[in-house]
């Protein structure tokens, strides 16, 4: 295993928010080797003192926890801070050059601007060299040719097998659970295809705003911050074809053949297919907030997207997937519903067929874990004269686990162990952004509106059918 990580990006909102946090807790459950090492490095002008005190204050406000507590001092204890202009290679290297021949994880939570010129001052350091590893936040670019141009400077200086990109998302404890539920059980894969499978729904819905990120959001908006990724990856573990193993390149290469199989789309699927919207002020879990402010000079962008999309293959053809994503709405949940088509011939006289409920599974990954499937049943006794019946949801959760574990957690072991399963390949990122890009043509060819709508609401009203809300479901 490894045993340094040195965190670019290290005074930023995700290192301050998740990445030290996760760090505290490894160390704490003893998963880390005990000459474990954190170099933490940022343009501002700290001293190690200086920081580890900055950072105990900042991470009682930002990860809500207390930076005094002992599992936060053990975590502190372990970080150096280094002084460096990110956008300055050779600075980077001359700051850096005396941790060789380490091995090293470098983590590189910083836009995606700064990614070739840390890369290339790590790779003048000696600290790209094997086995050394490298892991890029996300967002990998800003649509196809940006993400080509990064992974292609990046693969001059270090092989993909040692580039690790992140999607938190494949972190989460209930993300992988959906491989086990498809792959770990004999029942669903016979009615996993188009033949039972009416459609899909995909929702993340988030209260939180876009607070404190408006210049990042003016630049992505929720299509390129949430359904390039997020959304798609769940997308692909929904759609992939079984893995003949859960080797990582094995499964990267089925979840990449979803994401080639995505029928782009035009100006007019886009017209009926997709919907955008901005959050306006509103009340939010009883708190009345601001709408989205956009900053001077910025296009305007969405914080809310619906869109149908379809993909092209024998399994899936004709089958819509809706995906809806939106900041500000009225509560927090990511789930995704499977709507199984309707009973081909039905014999009750109650409900009548067109009362009756489909089968439906419904596997909520936030705020709580669950897996709910509905079937119709009878509840009926002797003294009826005829069947009723009723959906029954059958409850399938597993018991709440008492260790819910932050997704980098997972992620920054399985970078310091060397398995990159759960990390996207430069030709997935590709693929997605190709998809997304037919997306954002089609809304700039057609001019497409973004629909205000309240904040604390589901979403703009003409998105229509692309507004998801659980309670329907
Ligand atoms: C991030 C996005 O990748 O994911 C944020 O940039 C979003 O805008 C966040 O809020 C959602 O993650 P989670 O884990 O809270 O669902």
């Amino acid at each position: 295993m490894h045993d340094t990580l040195i965190l670019f990006g290290a005074t930023g909102d995700l290192a301050h928010r998740y990445i030290f946090l996760s760090l505290a807790h490894l160390i704490r459950d003893g998963l880390l080797p005990p000459h474990f090492k954190i170099v933490a490095v940022a343009r501002q002008n700290y001293t190690n003192e200086t920081f580890r005190s900055y950072l105990a204050e900042s991470m009682t406000k930002k990860a809500g926890v207390d930076g005094q507590s002992a599992v936060i001092q053990a975590m502190i204890a372990r970080t150096e801070y280094v002084v460096a202009d990110l956008r300055d290679a050779a600075e980077i290297a001359r700051q850096l050059g005396h941790l060789r021949p380490l091995h090293c994880v470098s983590f590189l939570a910083t836009p995606p601007s700064l990614f070739v010129n840390i890369a290339e001052g790590l790779k003048a350091a000696g600290l790209l060299d094997a086995p050394s590893r490298l892991v890029l936040e996300k967002p990998i670019g800003r649509d196809l040719a940006s993400a080509k141009e990064i992974n292609h400077a990046i693969n001059a200086l270090v092989s993909e097998d040692r580039v690790y990109r992140i999607d938190h998302y494949l972190g989460k404890a209930p993300v992988q659970n959906l491989l086990a539920l498809r792959f770990g059980n004999t029942l669903l894969e016979a009615v996993w295809n188009r033949q039972w499978i009416k459609s899909v729904d995909i929702l993340v819905a988030e209260t939180a705003g876009v607070d404190g990120r408006e210049g990042y959001y003016a630049q992505y908006g929720a299509l390129r911050d949430m359904v390039q990724n997020h959304m798609l990856q769940l997308l692909c573990l929904i759609a992939m074809e079984p893995p003949g193993s859960l080797e990582a390149d094995i499964v990267r290469d089925e979840k990449l053949k979803v994401l080639r199989a995505l029928r782009p789309m035009t100006a007019a699927s886009a017209a009926a297919s997709t919907a955008r919207g901005q959050y306006s002020a509103g009340v939010v879990s009883g708190k009345s907030v601001k709408g989205f402010q956009l900053p001077a000079d910025t296009t305007p962008t969405e914080t809310f997207v619906g869109v149908r999309a379809y993909i092209d293959n024998w399994r899936w053809a004709d089958v819509p997937f809706r995906l809806a994503t939106g900041k500000r709405l009225a509560e927090r949940c990511t789930q995704i519903v499977v709507n199984f088509r309707p009973v081909s011939h039905w014999i009750f006289e109650k409900p009548t067929q067109k009362h009756a409920t489909p089968n439906r599974m419904m596997i909520r990954l936030q705020p709580e874990e669950t897996i709910e499937l509905n079937f119709m049943s009878s509840l009926s006794g002797p003294e009826w004269g005829a069947l009723e019946l009723q959906p029954l949801p059958l409850n399938l959760s597993m018991p709440l686990s008492t260790n819910r574990r932050i997704a980098y957690e997972r992620l920054l072991l399985d970078a310091l162990h060397g398995n990159p399963a759960l990390f996207v390949r430069n030709d997935e990122i590709e693929a997605a952004w190709s998809w997304i890009d037919s997306i954002v043509d089609a809304w700039r060819t057609t001019d497409a509106p973004i629909y205000p709508y309240a904040a604390g609401s589901w979403g703009p009203d003409e998105a229509g059918d692309l507004l998801l809300y659980p309670e329907a479901t």
